[in-house]
């Protein structure tokens, strides 16, 4: 073997680099070609250590044993007929299957400006003060990449939406990790109002090199409602140490009474410094639709304009429209009974309310939430009765999500995903399931986990 190397090497000196990489795969030797295409085509350094995330992992999961899949956020039911009629009238318009302005389809981006400027109290400039992107997710890497510089710390509030310590790494930014912990354990049912930051903690973190902090509000997956309180003190901890702040509010319409959301953007001094993002997918329930948006200081947005601009230029043209036409009849009727941003949460409610009993009654602790359509669940009073020795992931929930999945027939996302590596066994005693599902799939959980709950004699 160390002879044909050998040949190959000298051989490799008179051939181009190409050439020689086929000749050794006719050899087969390929441990040697692997290692030299490994070398060469392994992950950009600034991407290093990135893995398949929790979704890729789950989906493929559930398209493998079919459960029950209470793990993705999405309705197992159809969006409102008028949002989808909306798409089924654009299709058939000639002219809206083209390009559309790239940083926002007009029809929307007026849209959006009315909608925002109302709820922050404000003239919102739909040209230079409101940016569509692909989904939310597109929202937050523009205004990442856009804003984070090398050696730029940002603060993340755990538990977190998984993509933004990447993105903040993929920018050469620092990412703070900071846990909302809860403040009041002996509670026999715990609300997610019962989490908090530690304010001294929060206070530490803040220092010259702090660029930004994310925030989350509605949580996910906690449903943590962050209260007036809670912002004012980080808006205050912002302006103290000029900071940007990033709100993730993409469940801002899935709030429960007699909680309240409160767009930071709205604080005091508030605007200048704030990037809020949503998402038409939740606000309508179509996340298949991956549109979202972006607003605030046109001074802040052209950073994100120019991150859009050079990779993905413009968004789909017939989504953005039917989307316009979405929030123009929502905000005909903004406010009253019939405006879906005010009746989704009352048709969520009695769905969260449901999970809450029959969690509690397999003989899990779930966590209420204020908003969003998840609910934490602590698992681990059924663990002396598990036997999960056959999965093999290092962190319990883990184990606890992929057995559940194969031998119960009902998945959940492990909450572990949420945090950093330091912080990871904050999460391990939790599951997080999605209750934005048909109440017959709701029902049918519940009976998976009576069923198995008589049969496993715990
Ligand atoms: C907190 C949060 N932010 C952003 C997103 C991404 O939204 P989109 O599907 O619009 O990209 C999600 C999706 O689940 C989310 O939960």
């Amino acid at each position: 073997m160390s002879l044909v190397k050998n040949i190959l090497t000298k051989l490799a000196g008179r051939l181009p680099k190409r050439p020689f990489l086929v000749f050794q795969r006719q050899l087969s030797t390929p441990a040697v070609v692997m290692t030299e295409i490994e070398q060469k085509f392994k992950l950009p350094k600034r991407f290093e250590g990135s893995e398949p995330s929790v979704w890729v992992e789950y989906i493929q999961l559930a398209l493998d044993y079919k459960p029950l899949n209470l793990g993705q956020g999405f309705p197992d039911y159809p969006p409102p007929k008028y949002v989808t009629d909306a798409l089924t009238e654009v299709a058939s318009n000639r002219n809206l299957h083209q390009y559309t302005r790239g940083f926002g389809h007009p029809r929307l981006v007026q849209a959006l400006s009315k909608l925002y400027s109302k709820l922050i109290g404000r003239e919102i400039n739909p040209q230079t003060e409101v940016l569509t992107t692909l989904g939310a997710y597109e929202a937050l890497f523009s205004t990442i990449t856009g804003h984070i510089d090398d050696g730029d710390e940002v603060i993340i509030i755990e538990p977190f939406f998984d993509c933004y310590e990447p993105m903040v790494k993929y920018a050469g930014g620092v990412p703070r990790y900071i846990a909302l912990k809860p403040k009041n354990t002996n509670k026999s049912v715990l609300s997610s109002a019962d989490f908090v930051l530690d304010r001294d903690e929060l206070e530490k973190l803040f220092n010259p090199k702090t660029k930004a902090i994310i925030l989350n509000t509605p949580n996910n997956p906690l449903g943590k409602v962050f209260t007036r309180d809670e912002l004012t003190h980080i808006a205050d901890l912002c302006k103290k140490h000029n900071v940007l702040c990033i709100s993730d509010e993409v469940y801002e319409w899935m709030v429960y009474k007699p909680h309240e959301h409160i767009r930071i953007a709205t604080l005091p001094g508030m605007w200048e410094r704030t990037i809020t993002i949503g998402s038409a997918g939740k606000t309508f329930s179509v996340t298949g639709w991956k549109l979202g948006w972006a607003y605030g200081p046109a001074n802040l947005l052209f950073n994100l304009q120019m991150i859009h601009q050079n990779s993905v230029y413009t968004g789909c043209t017939p989504i953005q429209e039917a989307a316009a036409i979405g929030f123009e009849t929502e905000l005909a009727r903004l406010g009253t009974d019939e405006c879906y941003f005010v009746s989704i949460s009352k048709e969520l409610e009695p769905k969260k309310e449901f999970m809450a009993k029959f969690l509690q009654e397999a003989g899990m602790k779930p966590i209420v939430p204020e908003g969003g359509y998840f609910m934490l669940a602590d698992w681990t009073p059924l663990e002396s009765k598990l036997n999960l020795s056959s999965e093999k992931d290092k962190y319990k929930d883990y184990r606890f999500t992929k057995w559940m999945t194969k031998n119960v027939g009902l998945q959940g996302i492990p909450p572990t995903a949420f945090y950093s590596e330091e912080h990871k066994p904050l999460g391990e005693n939790f599951v997080r399931y999605c209750f934005i599902k048909q109440d017959k799939n709701l029902q049918a959980a519940a009976d998976l986990l009576r069923n198995w709950k008589s049969g496993a004699k715990l």
